[in-house]
């Protein structure tokens, strides 16, 4: 049995906090989740830190509640949009007589491939080691303890915009919750989302967020490129509410509703009646119209993303295909179709209808639970975050302090 892991995503429509381990069957063993609505994050970046900060500290509690266990730090998933991913490659000569590498040589490899030119508003996140080739014998992954003289390790260095970082650093200090590390979200939702087979053979892995579209591409069982688009299914509600001149809450519960993605599977036409923003009257609206908005932007996302491939001169062959997934289209009939024909590769769809919707949302959460248990964070092969478990009588102790706090605000407002 691994040890207990804590993970948050941050998210532009919710935060979602994990606590986890592997099972001995490998499997993912959930122990507790929650997931809270948050509005504090746009494109991707924490814009209101109170808001955030205070559903950081909400979804732990919920989660420390559910488990029985005190949460002292977490695991926090980064995005595309603002991490940035870099080979690099180190070397040395082991001098040693026996020639056997040690646990220090390995530290000094790790810390010379971190010699990377980076822009001023950048910071170096960690480092995820590859391969080591020893004496030209390369796909080692453990070399401690081997023979030789020349050593090479080949690794990608992760590095993330400072505001971006140190937003998320002060969100999680205001909840009370120290970092453990930082996981590549496009990492950590492989790990749950991709089958090692499609891995290898090469995918494309879309997440449709809220205002973010996270691409991540997998060859050779690794990730090799992750980026973002700055747009998401929130944009597919405001096109329907500025197109068809109706309230964003009015827009989004039709999206909902009918999570329908292209016109042509429409049987037969429907009437809805809205109000018109401008005139606060009643109005009638066919339902193919405001289908259209909705497979236009679908296509136009689905386009970006195919951009970004080009832009990063990724051209191999994608045998596994493209996997969708996120809340932003992943419920919609004839995404499947839309992406299809974008990138004239099949397409695949996870998670299912039938998945439950807060088990969707902590998708990535999982993920980073799974990633971290699995390599341990930026494969410096630590995991476990600190976590206390708290006996009966805490937890029932903690449930009647918080009860009499509740009593005594009561009385004081
Ligand atoms: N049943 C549904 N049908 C269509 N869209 C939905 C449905 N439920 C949620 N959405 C949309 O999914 C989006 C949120 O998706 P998700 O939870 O994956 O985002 P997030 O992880 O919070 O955001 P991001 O990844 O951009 O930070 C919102 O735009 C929301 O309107
Ligand atoms: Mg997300």
């Amino acid at each position: 049995m691994g040890e207990m892991v804590v993970a948050i995503d941050i998210g532009t429509s919710k935060i979602c906090a994990l606590c986890g381990q592997i099972g001995k069957a490998g499997q993912l063993e959930t122990i507790a989740r929650s997931v809270i609505p948050c509005g504090g994050v746009k494109k991707g970046l924490i814009v209101d830190m109170e808001a955030v900060s205070g559903a950081i500290s909400e979804a732990v509690r919920q989660a420390e509640t559910g488990a029985g266990i005190k949460i002292g730090s977490a695991y926090v998933g980064v995005m595309g949009m603002y991490v940035d991913m870099r080979a690099n490659r180190s070397s040395m000569v082991n001098a040693r007589e026996n020639r056997e590498i040690q646990g220090k040589d390995i530290e000094r490899l790790l810390y010379a491939a971190r010699d990377v030119a980076l822009p001023e508003d950048a910071q170096i996140l960690y480092v995820i080691p590859r391969q080591y080739v020893i004496d030209g014998y390369g796909g080692i992954m453990e070399p401690v303890g081997m023979v030789g003289v020349n050593v090479e390790l080949e690794a990608d260095i992760v590095a993330g915009k400072n505001m971006y970082i140190s937003n998320i650093v002060s969100c999680m200090s205001g909840a009370g919750v120290k970092i453990d590390g930082l996981v590549l979200s496009g990492e950590a939702l492989g790990q749950m989302i991709l089958s090692r087979e499609e891995m290898e053979m090469g995918v494309i892995l879309i997440d449709v967020g809220g205002s973010v579209t996270d691409v991540s591409v997998f060859k050779k069982g690794r990730l090799i490129m992750y980026e973002s688009v700055p747009v998401g299914g929130d944009h597919i509600t405001n096109d329907i509410s500025i197109g068809m001149k109706m309230s964003y809450a009015e827009a989004d519960k039709i999206k909902k509703d009918y999570n329908l993605a292209l016109t042509s599977l429409i049987r037969k036409d429907q009437e809805l009646y809205v109000v018109d923003i401008n005139n606060n009257l009643r109005k009638r609206v066919v339902i193919s119209e405001i289908i259209e908005v909705i497979e236009a932007r679908v296509f136009e996302i689905m386009s970006m993303c195919k951009d970004l491939l080009g832009e990063n001169k990724i051209e191999f062959s994608f045998g596994a295909g493209v996997v969708l997934t996120g809340g932003g289209i992943a419920c919609f009939d004839g995404n499947k179709h839309i992406a299809g024909e974008v990138f004239r590769l099949p397409v695949r769809v996870f998670p299912p209808r039938m998945y439950g919707s807060q088990r969707a949302a902590s998708l990535l959460a999982e993920g980073i639970v799974k990633h971290v248990s699995a390599a341990g964070a930026g494969g410096g092969g630590r995991f476990g975050s600190d976590v206390q478990v708290l006996k009966r009588r805490d937890i029932r102790a903690g449930g009647a302090l918080l009860r009499r706090i509740v009593e005594l605000l009561k009385r004081i407002f």
